[in-house]
């Protein structure tokens, strides 16, 4: 079994640390174990533009923003594509043949969809192409024939919808297309990382996200201005770990090792989430530490950004060609799909070939 890997994201603004445990962590993991034949990673402009209609700016933006935050990350262009999602045309064509596989009814039925349509406010001025972009999302998975798909959990709706057009497409014409699999974290506080407030997700609009692009001090900033216990005043005052933010990021980024090297006096989290129950333990302190072990993370980035935003003629090229290299995949996919079809008329002559054999008969 060929494996094909496929991910993006969509490019509305800088990519935060909720993105990089949520998918960015499995994604650069994945590439690093080389056991594919194909990766891609793909910058959502078109998907971001289905809310976004008025606002372009924003999207073209953010394009360079996105490919610097997955460079420095550590995806590495040698192994993967990074591709730009409006560039491969073939993707829109997809999607117009298999929104013919899926009714309105089953797109209501989306849980993220309508929890999006809920936090745009959009009431009963959905736009068509917002509603209908899992549509989408099962184009840019199936041209690539992805079969593993590292995201974060909310998207795991979209693959559903993508497996059942698969099984629809597949059965109705030809074995085409490929069902896609989701790769989600094993470890709950990756899964959705509260904001830096305390409060259940983080967003831009709310101004609680750490940046994988910030600078130190402003990590230590926002580190040590965190939502903590707010029954927790006193040191000796016994400590809560649920609905503490430290904690959570603490269990999403923080090793055995960073307790032997940042604070020995533990040796691992779950000490140290006893010592804070029982009282004794300062919020100043686990934020310290919070701070040095995000910092062990974030620092590497920092700097491999630094090099590649000095060098952005480099990441113009990088998208160039990942995204030529899409181009020609989706293209070849297309054309599979359009056999499957019957709609593949100037192909070989098709269209004639066809009008001769009904007359002999
Ligand atoms: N919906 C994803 C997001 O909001 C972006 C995306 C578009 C995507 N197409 C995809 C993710 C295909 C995985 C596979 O971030």
């Amino acid at each position: 079994m060929k494996n094909i890997i496929l991910t993006g994201d969509r490019p509305t603004g800088k990519l935060h640390i909720g993105h990089f445990v949520g998918s960015l962590r499995n994604r650069v993991r994945i590439q690093n174990e080389e056991n594919y034949d194909d990766m891609f990673v793909m910058i959502a402009d078109a998907q971001a533009l289905t809310d976004n209609a008025d606002n372009p700016q924003k999207i073209k933006d953010n394009i360079l923003n996105v490919a610097l935050d997955y460079l420095s990350v550590g995806i590495d262009p040698k192994k993967v594509h990074i591709f730009i999602q409006s560039e491969v045309n073939s993707l829109t064509e997809l999607t117009f043949y298999y929104s013919n596989l899926v009714t309105v009814s089953r797109l209501q039925r989306n849980p993220t969809v309508k929890n999006e349509i809920k936090i745009r406010g959009f009431n009963d001025s959905i736009p068509v192409g917002f509603f209908t972009y899992p549509i989408s999302q099962a184009a840019d998975i199936t041209a690539f024939k992805a079969n593993i798909v590292p995201v974060g959990e909310d998207q795991l709706p979209m693959i559903e919808q993508t497996r059942e057009i698969v099984r629809s497409f597949n059965r109705i014409y030809d074995n085409v297309l490929v069902e896609p699999e989701a790769v989600i974290p094993d470890n709950e506080a990756c899964l959705r990382l509260p904001g830096t407030d305390g409060s259940r997700k983080m967003s831009k609009s709310v101004g609680n996200c750490i940046y994988l692009s910030d600078s130190k001090e402003v990590v230590k900033e926002k580190v040590m201005g965190m939502y903590t216990d707010p029954l927790h005043i006193k040191v000796e005052d016994k400590g809560h770990i649920e609905g503490n933010s430290v904690f959570t990021y603490l269990d999403a980024f923080c090793t055995d090792e960073d307790f032997q090297q940042f604070y020995s006096e533990f040796k691992n989290l779950d000490e140290l989430k006893k010592a804070y129950q029982n009282g004794g333990i300062g919020d100043m302190k686990i934020k310290k530490f919070l701070y040095q072990v995000l910092e062990k993370t974030l620092e590497p980035i920092r700097e491999r950004r630094k090099i590649y935003e000095n060098d952005i003629e480099r990441v113009y090229q990088i998208l160039k060609e990942g995204t030529d290299y899409a181009k020609k995949v989706a293209e070849k996919t297309l054309m599979e799909v359009k056999q499957a079809m019957q709609i593949d008329y100037f192909q070989e002559d098709n269209l004639l070939k066809q009008f001769y054999k009904q007359k002999e008969k």
